[in-house]
């Protein structure tokens, strides 16, 4: 049996690789990765130590210093992509049914997806606002820190195998059209109408090192901050109010939410279920 001092000896310790391997990583790299969530980080970058036949979190790091390529596949791992088409139908039936109608007052429309992972979220934002007669007056950035996902992004094709439950998830969302109007099968893919991603903007922006680049009327930032710590969230959140019109509009994941940060006053909520505030100007 493990004397409790002697956990508390190798807790403190990996604690210390950790810090001396995110240092390691912001240094040579500059991907700040230091006020992520620990216990999720922890996870990942051991699995990662395992991958590269590894012992220790030291190890990693030396690896990580001297081999560029050892830093990509641990940054694949850091950056959970999961995403899905019409994610969380009733989030984007809320987007159609109470956020539209105020994106309709503006000329010109500005939408800034961030954390795109490989693009079915943009894609679905984008066939929303087509329905709605909005698409050709928005210009939609979709942005990520992770390159290789954004090479995905662009080439808008998915797997076929999903259609089924995105299709699910659109007549959920409240789509008005077949879905399968919307792509062309080819292979085992699904080649999203090209016409679709006219308006937008693919490029890679690290929300915790990069600064704001445009002004926007809805910024949509879904399943990103639950993987940082508390001071990273109000940094992001920072972030996003430099980078927002008055009265614009911003909407979370279900598991996240502004109500624990000093940015709370400053929004009203429009539909507490699904995350979606407005600042109040
Ligand atoms: C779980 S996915 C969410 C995808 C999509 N928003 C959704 O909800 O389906 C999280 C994405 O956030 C990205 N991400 C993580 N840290 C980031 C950062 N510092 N800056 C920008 N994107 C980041 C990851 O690369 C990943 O693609």
């Amino acid at each position: 049996m493990t004397h409790p001092s002697a956990d508390s000896h190798a807790a403190a310790r990996e604690d210390l690789e950790i810090d001396l391997l995110l240092e390691a990583i912001h240094r040579r790299y500059a991907y700040d990765f230091r006020g992520y969530a620990r216990a999720s980080l922890r996870r990942r970058l051991w699995h990662r130590v395992h991958g590269e036949g590894l012992r220790t979190l030291s190890g990693l790091q030396e690896q990580v210093l001297h081999d560029p390529a050892c830093m990509e596949r641990v940054l694949r791992d850091l950056s959970i992509n999961v995403t899905e088409m019409f994610r969380d139908p009733s989030f984007h039936r809320a987007l159609r049914e109470r956020v539209f109608p105020l994106l309709r007052t503006y000329p010109f429309i500005r939408v800034w997806n961030a954390g795109c992972s490989t693009g079915e979220e943009i894609y679905s934002l984008a066939i929303a606002l087509r329905e709605e007669g909005l698409l050709e007056r928005t210009r939609l950035y979709a942005t990520d820190i992770n390159d290789a996902v954004l090479v995905r992004a662009k080439a808008g094709s998915f797997p076929l195998e999903r259609m089924q439950l995105y299709t699910e998830n659109y007549l959920r969302a409240g789509g008005r059209e077949a879905f399968s109007s919307y792509y062309a099968a080819d292979g085992d893919h699904a080649r999203f109408d090209p016409a679709l991603r006219e308006g937008i903007v693919f490029a890679q922006h690290n929300l915790v090192t990069d600064g704001s680049f445009n002004e926007f009327h809805l910024i949509v930032c879904r399943n990103v901050m639950i993987y940082f710590g508390l001071p990273l969230q109000e940094a992001v959140l920072q972030l996003f109010d430099e980078s927002m019109t008055r009265f614009a509009v911003l909407a979370l994941g279900r598991k996240e939410s502004i109500g624990r940060t000093s940015h709370a006053e400053r929004y009203e909520t429009l539909d507490p279920a699904e995350k979606i505030f407005r600042r109040r100007g």
